[in-house]
C-alpha cells in the first residue's frame, strides 16, 4: 500500500498536471503571459519570505547589474538589489522548494509551450526594490536570442496596495492595444515569454518589494547563443594575437 506521503505527492502531481494543461499552456499560447495566484500557500510563502529577508539583512543583496553600463549609474535604469541563488545553499531550503515546483510546471508543460524545448534554466535571481521610488525602466529580458524563452517570477509582498506602493509590473504585449498591469502580490507566480513580444517595466516602488525570478532556456537557442559567443571570443583572440 502507498504511504500517505506517496499519495499526497501523486495528488499534487495530478493537480499540477491539470493546472498546466487546462490553464498555463493555453494561457501562454494565447496571451504570452500567465498568472497563478496562491501558488504554494501562505505557510510555505511565509518561509520563503523569511529566507529572502535574511539574505537582505545578511547583506547578501547587491545592486542589480546591466549587460551594458555605458550610462552613468545603474539605479536610473534599475533600482533593485539582487542575489543569485541555486536553492541548495544553507538558509535557502524553501527557495529551493519553490524552484523545484516551478520546474515541475515547466516539465509538465513539455512540448506544449510554443515551439520551445526547455531543458534547463538560470539560477534564481532574488530581487528587492527598497521602496525609495526606484523601478526598472521598460526593457526586454531577451532581445537578442541569448537562449532565455520563459521568464518566471514569484512575488512575496503582503498587503500590497498598488495605489499607495506602486511597484506594478506593466507588460506591453507586442502588437496589442492593451497593457497587462500585474501587482507583485504575495504567493503569486507569473510566466511570460522573455523575448521582444513582452517589453515590460517595473513602476516606481514606494515600499519594499521582493520577487524571485527564474529564466528557462530553449535548448536550441541556448546552444546557438553559446556557439555565437564562442565564435566572437575566438575572433577577439585572433585579433589580439595577429
Ligand atoms: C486532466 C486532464 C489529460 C491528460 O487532468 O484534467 O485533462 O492528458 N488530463 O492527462
Ligand atoms: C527584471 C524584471 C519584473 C518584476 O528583473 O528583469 O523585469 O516584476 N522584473 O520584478
Ligand atoms: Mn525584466
Amino acid at each position: 500500500p502507498r504511504s500517505n506521503r506517496g499519495r499526497s505527492r501523486e495528488r499534487r502531481r495530478l493537480l499540477t498536471h491539470r493546472l498546466v494543461l487546462h490553464y498555463v499552456v493555453p494561457c501562454m499560447n494565447a496571451y504570452g503571459l500567465c498568472i497563478v495566484d496562491n501558488f504554494l500557500g501562505s505557510k510555505i510563502g511565509d518561509r520563503i519570505l523569511d529566507e529572502v529577508r535574511r539574505l537582505e539583512q545578511g547583506g547578501k543583496l547587491r545592486n542589480g547589474e546591466l549587460a551594458c553600463r555605458t550610462f552613468g549609474t545603474n539605479t536610473a535604469i534599475r533600482g533593485d538589489q539582487i542575489a543569485w541563488v541555486e536553492g541548495n545553499e544553507p538558509g535557502c531550503e524553501h527557495i529551493g522548494f519553490l524552484l523545484t515546483r516551478m520546474d515541475k510546471i515547466i516539465t509538465s508543460a513539455h512540448g506544449r509551450l510554443g515551439k520551445y524545448n526547455i531543458r534547463g534554466r538560470h539560477k534564481a535571481m532574488v530581487a528587492c526594490y527598497p521602496g525609495n521610488g526606484t523601478g526598472y525602466v521598460k526593457h526586454v529580458d531577451n532581445p537578442n536570442a541569448d537562449g532565455r524563452c520563459v521568464t518566471c517570477i514569484y512575488y512575496l509582498n503582503k498587503n500590497w496596495n498598488a495605489k499607495e506602493h506602486g511597484g506594478i509590473l506593466r507588460i506591453f504585449p507586442e502588437g496589442k492595444s492593451y497593457v497587462a498591469d500585474i501587482e507583485p502580490l504575495f504567493d503569486r507566480l507569473l510566466f511570460f515569454w522573455s523575448d521582444r513580444r513582452n517589453p515590460h517595466e517595473v513602476q516606481p516602488s514606494y515600499a519594499t518589494r521582493y520577487a524571485i525570478t527564474v529564466w528557462y532556456f530553449d535548448s536550441e537557442e541556448r546552444a546557438e547563443a553559446k556557439r555565437k559567443f564562442r565564435d566572437l571570443t575566438a575572433t577577439a583572440q585572433d585579433r589580439s594575437t595577429s
